[in-house]
């Protein structure tokens, strides 16, 4: 009855994954953890738990629907660092979905079950959440998860963090698909370019070459400009990538949904990475709750070097179906 997940931070290919192209990602040392629980007075039952609560009825077999989930999370919620999918992940872990038939099983349920937060996930979201490490995924088609391929990631340095956004993951990805649907030639050939983008990306991650730093950040400012292109960017990430960019970072760019949110940069080293880190704290917006943190990746994932304002863990008790009036 308990399960736990992995945040996660995608590198290339967001977007673009949710029209079968390849993206690329890591799972986060942040993890989310949480158990079903007897419902007792004070436990929340206030709207914002509706989605949580549509996951659990999409998960299905394993949920006590009557009681109540404490939810112990150390991944900021909502801002594309992957609260919802490791929720969703940990829910089919708690609700026993693994047991059966393995892990791609799991996935499945979780990915069911990331319908009640966007309604059109491509399936990377859960699936970092579930594996970590640094995996690339290719489209498996038909509504299946995609296929999952570790990559043997030579160690670099980023640095990440977040702000707070306008919208979230499904208004984002509606929006895009508008544009899509609109048959509008400059947002077609992004998301084309997003995912080619892809398969340069993982075969820096796992070369040794002395300037994969300088090749990976020239990616992520391109991949940043399309994805400002079509829509998804942000002036205040904008401004942070720029004094990033200033203290040494290769190159940078939005990471996830978009709309502000979590961002990456790529560092050459690690000395640079605490320089980039301090210039991009001094910039963080006051008072939104917005963080930063240096990472040292490797093909086990990621190990936090250092934070700046990071949050605190969270702690809620949620009643699944509130009683009463
Ligand atoms: C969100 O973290 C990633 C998107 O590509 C949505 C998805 O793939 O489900 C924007």
């Amino acid at each position: 009855m308990t399960g736990e997940a992995h945040g996660k931070l995608l590198l290339f290919g967001e977007h673009a994954a949710v029209y079968g192209r390849p993206a690329v990602g890591l799972g986060l040392p942040w993890r989310l953890r949480l158990r079903f629980l007897q419902a007792r007075d004070g436990d929340e039952t206030g709207m914002a738990t509706e989605r949580l609560r549509d996951a659990c009825r999409r998960i299905g077999a394993g949920v006590p629907l009557a009681g109540a989930l404490e939810v112990r999370s150390d991944i900021p919620f909502g801002v594309g660092l992957g609260s919802s999918a490791a929720l969703c992940v940990a829910l089919a872990r708690a609700a026993g979905a693994a047991a059966a038939s393995g892990e791609r099983k799991l996935w499945g349920v979780a990915h069911r079950a990331e319908h009640a937060f966007h309604g059109s996930p491509s399936g990377i979201d859960t699936g970092l959440a579930l594996l970590g490490g640094v995996q690339r995924f290719a489209p498996a088609g038909s509504g299946n998860v995609p296929a999952a391929r570790p990559i043997a990631a030579q160690r670099i340095h980023l640095v990440t963090g977040f702000v707070s956004r306008r919208g979230d993951t499904a208004a984002h990805v509606a929006a895009v698909r508008q544009r899509m649907q609109a048959r509008d030639p400059a947002v077609r050939a992004a998301i084309d370019r997003l995912g080619a983008i892809v398969e340069p990306a993982c075969r820096l991650l796992a070369a040794p070459d002395a300037d994969r730093a300088a090749r990976l950040g020239a990616l992520a400012d391109e991949a940043d400009a399309l994805l400002n292109g079509i829509g998804v960017g942000s002036p205040v990430v904008a401004e942070l990538l720029a004094a990033a960019r200033a203290a040494g970072a290769t190159g940078g760019k939005i990471s996830g949904g978009g709309g502000g949110g979590a961002f990456v940069a790529f560092v050459p080293d690690r000395a640079t990475g605490t320089a980039v880190l301090d210039a991009v704290t001094e910039r963080l917006p006051a008072g939104d709750g917005s963080a930063a943190a240096l990472l040292a990746v490797n093909e086990t994932g990621a190990e936090v070097l250092g934070d700046r304002e990071w949050p605190a863990p969270v702690a809620r008790r949620v009643r699944l179906i509130p009683t009463g009036p």
